[in-house]
């Protein structure tokens, strides 16, 4: 079984992306075959410069060694790195009805918040069908706010399949319901364009801050509170504190007498030494940059080999060969 996960170079990482994607993509390692690429093709529909785009693909390769991606079990590696990506997606294109990416909730989230569309952000999701079909994906690990694109994908593969005859596996997108969506700051999603993010390697002044100046609601300490589990601290403490401690902060809450100023450094807390071992990992990478370089390029070469065949194999149903 082939699984295939991307994620962008556009900053630092954050809560949302580790448990969304990173850590299942993390686990599913031992279950199959793993490829895992940096989209930095993708991050050229919203980031303009190129030395942040150089430094943000190091970012994020460090992030995700950092966090327990094995190279010698998964395949890693910059999407540029394999250029078949991009002859796959004009294949696609061709077959992608203007309406199915009309309706895309992200390129639409993306207009309503005033950006002036390109594009290639428009034509993002045929990209991203490219990077799943051009390896042959069967289950594509992401976060709820994927699920579309993957839909998308599928969309796309059947069509082609249909008129050109069986040549793409149609994937499965695989969404840990527990933490599909986790909350930023604000309540909302947590996400990098909502400025609401809690990242996983940020400094611990920062972080403290962030975290001890999210905004809870007015009730005095005193006064039970027994929708505690909407909480969103409480949220986030259940996925970075021992379930034990989480459900006695969410027990005590519910109980009052507990303050939010202890449920806040609680979190501080948990979350710092969740990323402990991770962030001293990646300080040990980071002296090695050589070392990192070298597994994408090694990767990129791995991916290419099977990336070339199935695009060869698209080219040889739809008469370009
Ligand atoms: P962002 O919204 O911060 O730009 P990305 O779109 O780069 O994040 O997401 C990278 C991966 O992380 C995707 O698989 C996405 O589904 C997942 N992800 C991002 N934010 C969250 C969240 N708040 N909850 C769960 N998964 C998330
Ligand atoms: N669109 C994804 C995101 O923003 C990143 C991505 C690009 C991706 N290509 C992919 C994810 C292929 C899974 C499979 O998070």
């Amino acid at each position: 079984m082939r699984i295939l996960s991307g994620i962008q170079p556009s900053g630092m990482l954050h809560l949302g992306n580790y448990f969304g994607m990173m850590r299942p993509a993390i686990e599913l390692q031992n279950q199959g075959e793993a490829y895992y690429f940096i989209a930095n093709y993708h991050s050229m529909t919203s980031l303009f410069d190129a030395e942040q785009r150089r430094q943000n693909v190091l970012d994020v390769a460090l992030d995700f060694l950092a966090c327990g991606l094995d190279p010698e079990r998964s395949v890693f590696f910059k999407q540029s790195d394999v250029p078949e990506h991009t002859e796959l997606t004009w294949m696609l294109t061709t077959l992608t009805p203007m309406g199915l990416l009309e309706r895309c909730h992200s390129y639409k989230d993306k207009l309503a918040r005033g950006i002036s569309p390109n594009h290639g952000l428009f034509a993002y999701p045929v990209l991203m069908a490219a990077d799943i079909l051009i390896y042959d994906s069967k289950v594509v690990p992401v976060g709820k706010d994927q699920k579309q694109h993957v839909e998308v994908t599928r969309d796309i593969a059947i069509k082609f399949n249909q008129q050109y005859g069986d040549t793409f596996i149609i994937p499965e997108p695989q969404i840990r319901e527990d933490v599909a969506v986790v909350p930023g700051t604000d309540g909302q999603k947590m996400s990098k364009s909502y400025g609401n993010t809690i990242e996983i390697f940020g400094s611990e002044k920062p972080l403290k801050k962030k975290i001890m100046s999210l905004v809870m609601d007015s009730r005095g300490m005193d006064e039970p509170k027994p929708d505690a589990e909407k909480n969103i601290a409480v949220q986030l403490l259940k996925l970075v504190a021992e379930p034990e401690l989480a459900k006695d902060c969410e027990d005590q809450l519910r109980a009052g007498g507990y303050g939010y100023g202890h449920l806040k450094k609680a979190l501080f807390e948990a979350c710092w030494s969740y990323f402990e071992p991770m962030r001293q990992k990646r300080e040990e990478l980071a002296k090695n940059i050589d070392f990192v370089q070298e597994v994408l390029s090694k990767g990129a070469e791995r991916a290419r080999s099977v990336a070339s065949a199935v695009n060869n194999r698209a080219k040889n149903a739809c008469g370009l060969d």
